[in-house]
């Protein structure tokens, strides 16, 4: 059964390579999303395609090189529950005070392929904005989605996780990616067999 939260994404796109980090779309602020347009209905599904293609739970439109606030998502939350979504313009709430506890996990990036370290992050999130449609749409997770709405937003506005963990956590990222990099063609994830074995990133 589909999550309440979840909002069917759109099928039929076409893999686009992953954009890394370093490069320099990956590292300022977006774009509003203001056409909700063909050309954007176009990318969202691509986006699509290739989160799935490089078995990701998430992935922001910077991933793919292009200039526009907007990620896509399909991610269990801390009762496996799977939510899905298109969000354009986020805006995120995080708990504060009491109600704000971190929580240590392993992260990943699809943009930084094969690496992971523990990045602490508030165990609960909310994120507001509208679909490719412009509707308004609003989701709210814990555990890995918690994560995964926090990780995506951060990509519009140009962070990347490296830049939430300690430097000697982020040596040890590009470490781990450098020694896993041949593995990981520079157009990866074009021409992946999506139903290989999986490995989530996101
Ligand atoms: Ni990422």
């Amino acid at each position: 059964m589909p999550h309440p939260q979840s909002r069917p994404l759109p099928q039929g796109g076409s893999v686009r390579p992953i954009t890394r980090w370093g490069t320099p779309v990956m590292h300022r602020e977006l774009a509003d999303v203001t056409s909700f347009d063909d050309e954007l209905h176009t990318l969202v599904a691509d986006m699509v395609a290739t989160m799935y293609a490089a078995r990701g739970v998430g992935l922001a439109a910077n991933q793919v090189g292009v200039d526009l606030k907007v990620f896509v998502f399909d991610c269990p939350d801390e009762d496996h529950e799977i939510s899905t979504g298109v969000v354009c313009n986020p805006v995120l709430t995080l708990p504060e005070g009491t109600d704000r506890n971190l929580e240590d996990d392993d992260e990943g990036c699809l943009s930084l392929p094969g690496a992971f370290t523990s990045c602490a992050r508030p165990d609960t999130a909310t994120v507001r904005g509208v679909d490719q449609f412009g509707e308004p749409v609003e989701f709210s997770g814990t555990g890995l989605l918690a994560r995964c709405l926090q990780h995506e937003t951060d990509h519009l506005f140009g962070t990347v996780f490296g830049d939430r963990v300690p430097e000697r956590a982020r040596k040890k990222l590009y470490k781990q990616h450098q020694e896993l990099a041949e593995g990981y063609a520079d157009d990866w994830p074009v021409g992946v067999d999506p139903n290989a074995a999986p490995d989530d990133e996101d």
